[in-house]
């Protein structure tokens, strides 16, 4: 009899100790899978967004401090004191952590205010589909001054930066285009650089068209057609000079008595400002000839330019 039961103990004894194994092995199980399950989730939601456009320009803050305490040193006697930290703690405050088609003006308020400078008269030189040309002329002559010449336009001219709201609150692998949504940080910021740019506008002011366009060389959905042509004040602003570029040697699409241009003379007339039109304006189209010396255009003897 104490054998038999000594044996029923002990097969109770080892029942228990299976439970026992069973349990704990089933809870390691559970722990693991667990784990898992939260990792896959964490890796999730660290995934930025995916858009369309080319991501924050790498080394941004360096890159804009950099450009910022450059243009100081060559400037500051017109601009006066400028803080780059504050510049560059503003522009972060404005985007990182945010969905980057949720931008707003509020938003970039505090930097424009930060790195806006007064213009002087007769210097304000706008474009549209003439970046290239344009710029390679206010950097020999030096007697204009387009947005990307200001303080502001030179610090974020060709970077380009939106958030996320995952960490590190900054998307390096892509941004909204223009055309995915309309509140993306590009379209905001660059929107309100021109508005200012054009209000600060005085004088005389001239803008360089490209002529060698299919379309035609103004476009009122443009941001010179539909932001800073609409910002000049008729009361500080006198005359509007376009100048219309063609491409050496390039299609000669449309000349100053063509139909968009005609189209942009009313809607400033309308305004009450004096414009003139100059095809192939010579300092610029000289610069055009560095690289084309030998085109009849680039010639000393010929007269293409044309009165307005
Ligand atoms: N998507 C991306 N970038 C754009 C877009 C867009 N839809 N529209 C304008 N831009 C930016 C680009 O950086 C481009 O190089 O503006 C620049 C100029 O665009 P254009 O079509 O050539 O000209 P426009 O839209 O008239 O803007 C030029 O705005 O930059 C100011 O004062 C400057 O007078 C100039 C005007």
């Amino acid at each position: 009899m104490p054998s038999q039961r000594g044996s029923a103990r002990r097969r109770q004894r080892g029942v228990l100790l299976a439970g026992i194994a069973i349990l704990l092995l089933a809870l390691v199980l559970a722990a693991v899978l667990a784990s898992a399950l939260t990792r896959g989730k964490k890796e999730e939601s660290l995934e930025p967004l995916r858009w369309q456009g080319r991501g924050t320009t790498r080394n941004l803050r360096e890159i804009v401090l950099g450009r910022c305490y450059g243009y100081l040193a060559e400037r500051r006697a017109e601009l006066g004191d400028k803080d780059c930290l504050k510049i560059w703690e503003s522009l972060k405050d404005a985007f990182i952590h945010k969905n980057p088609c949720n931008a707003t003006t509020e938003d970039y308020q505090p930097l424009m205010k930060l790195a806006s400078h007064p213009i002087p008269c007769n210097k304000s030189l706008f474009w549209s589909k003439t970046n290239d040309l344009v710029h390679l002329y206010t950097k020999s002559s030096r007697r204009f001054l387009t947005l990307e010449d200001t303080f502001l336009g030179y610090m974020f001219d060709g970077i380009s930066w939106c958030g996320d709201p995952s960490a590190p609150g900054i998307n390096y692998e892509s941004c909204p285009k223009w055309s995915e949504c309309e509140g993306n940080p590009g379209s905001v910021f660059w929107k309100m650089a021109s508005k200012m740019f054009a209000e600060a506008a005085c004088g005389v002011v001239q803008v360089m068209l490209n002529g060698s366009i299919e379309t035609g060389a103004f476009r009122s959905s443009s941001i010179f057609g539909s932001v800073e042509i609409l910002n000049l004040n008729p009361d500080k602003v006198s005359e509007v000079q376009i100048w219309l570029m063609h491409d050496i040697g390039g299609p000669q699409s449309e000349s100053c008595s063509g139909y968009s241009i005609k189209k942009l003379k009313n809607i400033l007339e309308e305004r009450n400002f004096k414009i003139t039109c100059e095809d192939n304006y010579r300092p610029v189209q000289l610069l055009q000839c560095v690289h084309n010396p030998d085109h009849p255009d680039c010639s000393l003897c010929t007269n293409s330019t044309e009165a307005p």
